[in-house]
């Protein structure tokens, strides 16, 4: 393991040329804004962006990204420069992650490039000077087991052994399904439906829960299989949350996982939904899991090594939450909070939450949000069940490998015993979500 001073990470990335892919997304864009900020000496950033041409590409990226509060930190420091210093910077490239070499032509950009982070399955790695890859996948592509091991998937492997999984076959069958229902004049919607659904049957008929989390297990065995001689890094989060402490506490983006549940509950909508209170929640704030990719690139890029190695980034074997521990805190915070008291349903507010091993019932739902409700709870059920706890080992390694090291250790803190959940539930989580995600003209 590299040794690491406490200004590794600012000398690694200095002159670094980096391609994104999804950083209009919630947590590349965390990543494009530490990685700004911790070394603004980087050679170029090129984020790929799904868009017509670069100059809609540019476009989404003032409006979807360097417009957010989160790079506000940035705006203060460069104030009138920032805009040339991210045109100077950051390069937009228009483009798509499902085609061959993410639908990119300019072949001097895609030799340019130092490191990847996302999906690359489609790229000819090996034809340029890439020094390391990194996939973000999740740590739910992996069966249920009581302790779940950071290994790599081989190709061909399902979660129902002895049966084997033909990539190719399922692609197969997806078009062919498609086709059949576009020669039968289909409607878009009712296409969707049926391919969503034929999807889930595929997925399940392999063992695992759903489409998400097959095509994730996919991705890492095509990007395993395809690296090469390159060093892989497959980041595997849990459940990912509002940041922790940076750039500052509390930012998040939209409604996704957990969430949900916190946003209608606050709302008065919901109080109760599937899961079991024993159930161990695996939930890890966003920033976190971007300091270990970057500790994980530093580390990877120095090795010369090209192995592959899994990180699990999560907290359940570190510093487990229960749901019922939720349940308390959400119920404190409802209690404490003056803006929500004021709400007009503020009656349904001191009814404690509670998840519900059974819960079926979408009766608390007006008539037109049952059949979201029911979808949301298919999506969610195997989460709020979800009984297994993720090994960490090989990320407790990269811990280790910055443990005492400077600022390093603090800048780049990925220890999940650095969270006290009833303080970073209350006082970061809940009001950044209702901020940002709730209310996010504020
Ligand atoms: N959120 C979680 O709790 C969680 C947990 C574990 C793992 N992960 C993984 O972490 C990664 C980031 O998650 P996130 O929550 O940031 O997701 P997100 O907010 O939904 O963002 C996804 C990003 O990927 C882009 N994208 C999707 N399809 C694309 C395509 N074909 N070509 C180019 N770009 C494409 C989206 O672009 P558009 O803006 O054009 O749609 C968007 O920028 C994902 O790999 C996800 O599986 C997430």
């Amino acid at each position: 393991m590299a040794e690491f001073r406490s200004n590794s990470v600012e000398e690694h990335f200095k002159g670094k040329t980096i391609l994104v892919t999804g950083a209009t997304g919630f947590l590349a864009k965390i990543f494009v804004e530490k990685i700004l900020r911790v070394q603004p000496n980087i050679k170029r950033l090129y984020l790929v962006v799904r868009a017509s041409n670069p100059h809609v590409a540019l476009q989404r990226l003032h409006s979807e990204v360097f417009g957010k509060k989160l790079f506000k930190m940035q705006r203060e420091k460069w104030g009138k420069k920032f805009s040339s210093f991210l045109s100077e910077k950051v390069v937009a490239v228009a483009g798509d992650v499902s085609l061959h070499n993410f639908g990119i032509k300019d072949q001097i950009l895609i030799e340019e490039i130092d490191i990847i982070v996302h999906s690359a399955a489609t790229t000819r790695l090996d034809e340029s000077r890439i020094e390391v890859l990194l996939y973000v996948s999740t740590a739910y592509v992996s069966g249920e087991a009581e302790l779940i091991l950071e290994e790599a998937f081989h190709m061909g492997q399902t979660l129902k052994s002895p049966l084997k999984l033909d990539i190719n076959l399922e692609k197969k069958l997806i078009e062919e399904k498609l086709s059949e229902l576009k020669a039968q004049n289909v409607n878009e919607r009712t296409i969707t439906s049926i391919m969503k659904e034929f999807g889930t049957i595929r997925a399940n008929f392999h063992g695992w829960s759903n489409t998400y989390t097959f095509t994730k297990s996919m991705g890492e065995m095509l990007v395993t299989n395809m690296k090469g001689n390159l060093p892989l890094i497959i980041t595997r989060p849990t459940m990912m949350i509002g940041t922790h402490s940076q750039p500052f506490p509390g930012w998040v983006e939209g409604v996704r996982t957990i969430d949900f549940v916190f946003v209608e509950y606050f709302k008065g909508a919901l109080t109760s939904f599937v899961g079991h209170p024993k159930t161990t929640i695996d939930l890890i704030p966003a920033d976190m899991v971007i300091n270990s990719m970057i500790i994980a690139l530093l580390v990877h890029s120095k090795s010369n090594s090209s192995n592959s190695l899994v990180y699990h980034i999560g907290t359940s074997l570190g510093n487990p939450i229960k749901l019922s521990d939720i349940q308390d805190i959400m119920h404190c915070y409802m209690t404490k909070e003056p803006w929500l008291k004021n709400s007009e349903k503020s009656g349904a507010f001191y009814e404690k939450f509670t998840f519900n091993p059974s819960y079926m019932e979408v009766h608390e739902f007006p008539q037109n949000k049952r059949s979201r409700l029911k979808r949301i709870i298919n999506i969610y059920r195997p989460y709020l069940h979800f009984s297994g706890i993720f090994d960490d080992k090989n990320t407790e390694k990269l811990r280790m490998a910055i443990k005492g090291v400077g600022s390093v250790e603090r800048e780049f803190n990925f220890d999940p015993n650095s969270i006290d959940w009833k303080d970073y539930l209350m006082n970061v989580h809940f009001p950044g979500l209702i901020k940002y995600s709730m209310q996010p003209k504020m």
